[in-house]
């Protein structure tokens, strides 16, 4: 058979995409409705994290799904099932086909990086492309990206953010009437360059299981003591951050983003049941990065999903300083010594034949 990507031919027809990573930066807890968020969350692309997926439709057999991750059968299959039937009512081609999904990260799977935001982001970019092709609608266009960032809220809310180079807003704000609860919008305009040139230094401090789900953490913000004040300082924060990003202010950025994932880890230690995700490692991490910030004056900070392992941003201008101190004072607190170095990066890639 002859791969065509995009293209329609013998009832066969593939898409290809690779698909990166986010971390937030201003953070997603909480949803109401169908996936919609609470509050509106503010992110940056990795380049280095990334999920590359194929999707093939086939009318062979009557298998609806045939799932690989990295070769082999996987579990992940049940969800992206679940995820298809939902989708049916959208994407109506769903029911007239069967589908054989291959999927890979750049990243290994214990590394603590969430994954779904890749895996959904890169499946529903493949999705988004047949949808198009069907429809002879152009793929480069605004309303591509914008329904791809739509369909992969549905499979994990955060994906979403995915879609775009450099920063990307979710949720409505008053800030920009382009912003939406159903998709991201991207956030490139005006940014002093300083934040082109941002660093992730990812530190694992522990690869092991969740404790929670982050569809379990998201409901316990339902009847949370702290939802409207939550929210409220989401806005605020979202408001900070975009000021600190257009002007340059890297010392509000710095507060903004380590407030941000306090008040994550925050909630979660004041919900019922409540979860503390943290570990010693983390916390000694954190104090360290905050001690060498006072001492030297190099702007640095740290972030943090629902776990306990760092993301350490900062700037490149300061590479050399701030790997000689990773090296030297973390990396006794990471996990087998493992760190994983990251940056901004350039959004999702359509994969043609060849690469
Ligand atoms: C803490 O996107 O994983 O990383 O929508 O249920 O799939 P679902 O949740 P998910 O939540 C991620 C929350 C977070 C913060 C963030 O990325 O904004």
């Amino acid at each position: 058979m002859k791969r065509m990507t995009g293209t329609a031919k013998n009832n066969h027809l593939i898409s290809r995409w690779r698909c990166p990573s986010n971390i937030a930066l201003v953070k997603y807890w909480g949803k109401h409705d169908f996936q919609k968020p609470m509050n509106p969350s503010l992110s940056f692309v990795l380049q280095n994290a990334f999920t590359e997926t194929s999707v093939e439709l086939h009318k062979d057999g009557d298998q609806k799904l045939e799932f690989f991750f990295e070769g082999v059968v996987s579990d992940f299959g049940e969800r992206i099932e679940k995820y298809l039937d939902h989708l049916t009512t959208r994407l109506p081609w769903i029911n007239k086909y069967n589908f054989r999904i291959y999927s890979r990260n750049s990243f290994p799977h214990s590394a603590g990086i969430a994954s779904s935001a890749s895996s959904f982001g890169a499946l529903a970019l493949c999705l988004t492309e047949i949808d198009f092709t069907f429809l002879g609608k152009d793929i480069n266009s605004q309303g591509f990206w914008l329904m791809a960032s739509d369909l992969s809220r549905i499979g994990s809310g955060s994906s979403c953010r995915s879609m775009y180079p450099g920063f990307a807003l979710w949720g409505k704000t008053h800030l920009f009437e382009s912003s939406g609860d159903e998709y991201a919008i991207p956030l490139t305009e005006g940014f002093q360059p300083v934040f082109s040139g941002l660093r992730d230094a990812i530190l694992l401090v522990d690869s092991g299981i969740k404790e929670v789900s982050s569809s379990a953490g998201h409901q316990l913000m339902n009847d949370h003591i702290f939802q409207h004040s939550r929210i409220a300082q989401a806005h605020e924060n979202i408001n900070e951050l975009y000021l600190a990003l257009l002007t340059g202010n890297q010392k509000k950025f710095i507060e903004v983003v380590e407030s941000e994932a306090l008040s994550l880890h925050a909630m979660m230690m004041t919900s019922n049941p409540w979860f503390i995700l943290m570990k010693p490692n983390s916390l000694e991490i954190i104090n360290r990065i905050r001690r060498f910030r006072e001492k030297t004056s190099i702007p640095l900070c740290f972030t943090m999903d629902a776990g306990p392992n760092i993301h350490l941003l900062y700037f490149s201008e300061n590479e050399s300083d701030v790997k000689a101190f990773i090296e030297r004072e973390l990396l006794a607190f990471c996990k087998n010594g493992h760190w994983i170095d990251d940056r901004i990066g350039n959004g999702p890639e359509r994969i043609t034949d060849g690469q």
